[in-house]
């Protein structure tokens, strides 16, 4: 049976990278994507797109009775600060189209899905590495959307057969080793698209939230998961629910944490540059460390990360910045 898949969200930072492994591992992509955020540059070419929103029932009816073997669901809203201040918008895009979703697939011959979760849906960390035992207990509504999705889902599983595979990302980051994806987010909050704005003086200053951690420098850690990795781990989980296998909810990190400096530091040295920045005091909701155990994604997807070492994240990041100024 040809292996096909439909990706939601496909135009988008870690949509695309999905695609583009997809395709290079020989599967027959569509993509739907209405470009709120999502960039047509990003567009594998040998992908079918269309451009539309989860919310236009109809539209979604029409493709999903086409028959996927998996859907995998990237569209979202995803700012956890923002999320706090406009929860309707977030209530109306991740939990009103994570609803169209399963209530079109519950009616649909696609019933295999492949959801795009966070490990936000932990909260504060009660103890570390976090693995999938761990309370959820999240701290911004973006995380209760994705966690609010999960236990959903879960229910269409059991009362309509869909199967799922949900992996929860850490902290993604990095660009296509092969340096074919370069159209930018816009607007960035995470810290390391925030250091390449600072590294070529779009900004004045990056803020460094607070050096009063109990951390190796005093400043924030997290754990830095390579999108390429990521991207993988959404072909394992396709290939996964194509051979029956069971439903499954799976952290995707590294287990291994950064510092704020650390990144600073390493990405000064592949640059050549300096990050101009200034210590400031810590920002409300943000835990000290944050930290994978991936050991469920080995054992059930047999997916380990392979390119998460802060050199290629920083490196495949510079390079598409500097493809991204070039061509503007
Ligand atoms: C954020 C989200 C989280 C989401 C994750 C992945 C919050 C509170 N959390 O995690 O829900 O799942 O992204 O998208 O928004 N930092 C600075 N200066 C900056 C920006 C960040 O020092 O200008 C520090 C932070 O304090 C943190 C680290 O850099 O220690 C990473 O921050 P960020 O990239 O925003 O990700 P998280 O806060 O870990």
């Amino acid at each position: 049976m040809e292996k096909n898949v439909l990706v939601i969200g496909g135009a988008g930072y870690i949509g695309s990278h999905v695609v583009f492994e997809l395709i290079d591992q020989g599967w027959r992509v569509t993509i739907l994507d209405n470009l709120s955020s999502g960039l047509r540059q990003n567009l594998h070419p040998q992908a079918r797109f269309v451009e539309g929103d989860l919310l236009d029932r109809a539209l979604l009816q029409e493709l999903l009775r086409e028959g996927y073997q998996s859907v995998v669901y990237l569209a979202a809203k995803k700012a956890a600060g923002e999320s706090m201040v406009k929860p309707e918008l977030y209530c109306q895009q991740n939990l009103g189209g994570g609803q169209v979703l399963l209530e079109e697939m519950a009616q649909s011959p696609s019933k295999n899905l492949i959801f795009s979760s966070t490990a936000a849906v932990y909260g504060n960390p009660q103890y570390l590495p976090l693995d999938e035992g761990h309370p959820t207990n999240p701290m911004n509504y973006y995380g209760y959307t994705k966690l609010s999705f999960e236990q959903n889902l879960a229910w269409f599983a059991q009362l309509k057969g869909l199967r799922f595979v949900v992996l929860r990302y850490f902290n993604a980051a990095g660009y296509d080793l092969r340096g074919r994806i370069t159209g930018l987010e816009q607007n960035p909050a995470n810290l390391i698209p925030l250091v390449m704005e600072a590294l070529l003086g779009e900004r004045d200053e990056l803020r460094v939230f607070g050096q009063d951690y109990n951390t190796k420098d005093g400043t924030g850690e997290r754990d830095y998961i390579h999108v390429t990795d990521l991207a993988r781990a959404h072909r394992l989980a396709a290939g996964h629910l194509n051979q029956g296998g069971e439903n499954l909810t799976v952290n995707l990190g590294t287990g291994a944490a950064h510092t704020v400096l650390e990144i600073i530091q390493e990405a000064e040295q592949i640059s050549g540059k300096k990050v101009p920045y200034k210590v400031v005091g810590r920002r409300e909701g943000d835990p000290c460390s944050v930290l994978a155990d991936y050991a469920l994604a080995q054992e059930k997807l047999g997916w380990v990360p392979k390119f998460s070492a802060l050199e290629p994240i920083l490196s495949s990041t510079w390079k598409a910045y500097l493809a991204n100024q070039a061509q503007s």
